[in-house]
């Protein structure tokens, strides 16, 4: 199976869910020394604290028995341990002392706790009080026994308060305040404790006896214990949650503070890199911390690490954009806002109204491009269409004739300001191209279908024929809705005009051999057309108004709208009569009529 990619993928699968949870007793959220136990039953035990051979510092042994924690030495069970400087919870015996039936005392019990023989607990003043049930008592711990003091009491405190009760009626539930119950702040620096009572002696305690044989003496946690009524006969056994501050003090010294610690870094317990020293609240010594932005033990090398603030904006308020780094982290505005992310929402570095009228201006400048691409667009389509419906893509193969835009056109012909013959057919107009060459630029004016397709043909004739006495066809243009031809200029005008005068008065008295001359030339002309080209040409419409004259009056055969390229169409081909016409006056008929 583990040959596989899908074998070895599952095998790799399996060995990280085992890692993932395996318990891992040495690691422990790195709370403990390595290689030592870091729970006992539900109860972390963090470094000071441990279990067993140099797994804990000298003071903060805990053994675990059966899943249970015990201070080391004592049978005090461990309820709470952390690294907070009130962090050890115990269960700790209560005091009690009872009474027979007639007032006398019964064996009693002080309780007297002593767990600190390297002096590193107290009994933390600010979580814990005293509370002292019975009708007729006055009870009071007692702290520090010291042999060698002469004033009178062998203790250094003593702190107590009195509770009475005529009667059980009198007694509430929940309230300790001298009835049936009392309860008393305790002094700081308390290392150890027992609770001595005192009471009225026999005659008066016989009276309470029905509904209070016992009295009850015993510190516990603040937040632990409510007053009830049946208290007044409770559990002698039973124990008490009670608060321990811990701190690393030194035994025996009354005064200790960081800088003495400092001072002696082999024994200084602020290990990690990033932890910081706090003197201690209650007795002489310090605790360790994380610094600002670490988390973790302080008191183990290496021990704080790298909070991620981003992860707790809670704890970590940033309400822009949040980054981690060591130690810290920054919190800023996101690109285009401003204002302390920290504290406060961003704001837009724009106002509303400026942001408003940049989104109108952009959509109305969008709007209108847009308008414009899709005239433009529509434009170029009509000005293909044009191009395709005029035979375009037919005539674009043919590579002796140049196609001229619309544009160009336009240049050349200076807008089709010069015009040189008008007639049924359309207009032509002067023009010059780039090179200075001296053109006529033909423009039908009629659009029906049958002309387009004479267009077309006149096109391929013309591109197929090289005579010079054929009128040479420099281009076309196909852009416009009638397309436009494009011919080589013949300064003389027509043979027609030449013999019959026109309205411009061109009329020239010809030699008898230069009419000759235009006479063989064109018959030549025609001669090529109709046998020596590559495809046989009839013209179809040979007329004086059809030849035209260049300065030399060399003749050039024009318009070939009607002829008809006999491997085109059918071989028999009949013209419509219309040509051999040289002798008619030069009138620009229109063919279609
Ligand atoms: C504890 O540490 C001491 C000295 O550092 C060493 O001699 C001893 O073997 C250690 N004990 C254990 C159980 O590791
Ligand atoms: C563990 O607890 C059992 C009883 O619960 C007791 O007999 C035994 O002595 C204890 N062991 C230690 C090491 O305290
Ligand atoms: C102390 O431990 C008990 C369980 O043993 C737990 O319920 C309680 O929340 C702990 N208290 C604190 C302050 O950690
Ligand atoms: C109470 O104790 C005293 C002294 O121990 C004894 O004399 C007396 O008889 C006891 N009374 C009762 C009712 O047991
Ligand atoms: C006991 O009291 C005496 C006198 O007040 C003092 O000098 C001594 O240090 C005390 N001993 C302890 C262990 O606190
Ligand atoms: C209290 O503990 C003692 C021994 O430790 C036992 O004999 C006695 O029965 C217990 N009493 C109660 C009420 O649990
Ligand atoms: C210090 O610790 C030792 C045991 O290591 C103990 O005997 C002594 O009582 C402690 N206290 C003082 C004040 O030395
Ligand atoms: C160390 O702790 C003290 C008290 O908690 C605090 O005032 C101080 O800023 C801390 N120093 C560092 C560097 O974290």
């Amino acid at each position: 199976m583990a040959s596989s990619p899908v074998g070895l993928l599952l095998l790799l699968l399996l060995l990280i869910i085992t890692l993932a949870t395996a318990p891992s007793v040495d690691v422990a959220d790195g709370q403990a020394l390595p290689g030592c136990q870091a729970t006992c039953g539900t109860v972390s035990i963090p470094y000071p604290f441990g279990i067993g051979a140099n797994c804990s510092r000298v003071g903060f042994e805990i053994a675990c028995n059966d899943s249970t924690p015990f201070l080391s030495g004592t049978g005090y069970k461990v309820l709470n341990l952390s690294l907070a400087a009130s962090g050890a919870r115990l269960e700790l015996p209560i005091a009690w002392t009872c009474y027979n039936r007639s007032g006398n005392p019964l064996p009693e019990s002080e309780a007297p706790v002593s767990f600190n023989p390297q002096g590193v607990y107290r009994i933390s003043d600010a979580h814990n009080q005293l509370v002292v049930i019975g009708c007729d008592v006055t009870a009071y711990t007692q702290s520090r026994y010291n042999d060698s003091t002469d004033v009178g009491y062998p203790y250094d405190y003593y702190t107590g308060c009195v509770s009475y009760c005529r009667g059980p009626e009198f007694v509430r539930d929940g309230l300790c305040a001298g009835v049936g119950c009392c309860r008393v702040d305790i002094p700081p620096d308390l290392t150890d404790n027992s609770i001595a009572m005192d009471d009225d002696g026999p005659d008066i305690r016989r009276l309470f006896y029905n509904f209070s044989p016992c009295s009850y003496g015993f510190l516990v946690d603040r937040n632990s214990y409510t007053f009830r009524r049946a208290d007044l006969n409770m559990d002698k056994n039973q124990t008490m949650p009670v608060w321990l501050d811990w701190a690393i003090r030194p035994n025996g010294s009354s005064t200790f503070t960081c800088s003495d610690a400092m001072k002696d870094s082999s024994s200084y317990a602020c290990k990690s890199q990033h932890s910081n020293c706090t003197n201690a609240a209650n007795g002489p010594g310090y605790t360790c911390s994380c610094s600002r932005g670490y988390e973790g033990n302080a008191y183990i090398v290496g021990g704080c690490t790298d909070v991620n603030e981003c992860l707790y904006p809670e704890k970590y308020p940033c309400h822009g954009v949040c980054r981690n780094t060591v130690g810290s982290y920054e919190c800023r505005c996101q690109r285009g806002t401003h204002g302390n992310p920290l504290q406060d929402k961003c704001e837009p570095n724009l106002p509303r109204s400026a942001r408003l009228t940049i989104g109108v201006v952009c959509g109305t400048s969008l709007i209108i491009i847009l308008v414009i691409l899709m005239a433009m667009m529509h434009h170029r389509r009509s000005l293909r269409a044009f191009f395709k419906r005029n035979g375009g893509p037919m005539l674009e193969n043919i590579n002796n004739i140049k196609i001229f835009t619309k544009e160009e056109l336009n240049q050349i012909t200076k807008n089709y300001s010069i015009v040189l013959g008008k007639g049924g057919f359309g207009e032509v107009y002067m023009g010059v191209t780039d090179d200075k060459q001296r053109v006529a630029v033909k423009r039908s004016i009629s659009v029906d279908e049958a002309r387009k397709k004479e267009f077309a043909n006149e096109v391929i004739i013309q591109s197929r024929i090289s005579h010079r006495n054929v009128v040479r066809l420099v281009g076309c243009c196909l852009e416009v809705d009638v397309p436009m031809l494009v011919y080589e200029f013949a300064p003389k005008g027509s043979l027609c005009d030449v013999l019959h005068g026109s309205k411009d008065n061109t009329k020239v008295s010809l030699p008898l051999g230069t009419r000759l001359d235009i006479a063989v030339d064109s018959a030549e002309a025609l001669s090529y057309m109709h046998s020596s080209a590559t495809q046989k040409i009839l013209h179809g419409d040979v007329k004086s108004g059809n030849i035209l004259l260049d300065e030399n009056f060399m003749p050039k055969v024009s318009d070939f709208g009607t002829s008809r390229l006999l491997s085109i169409e059918k071989k028999t081909y009949h013209t419509r009569h219309r040509g051999y016409e040289l002798h008619r006056p030069c009138v620009h008929e229109d063919r279609s009529s």
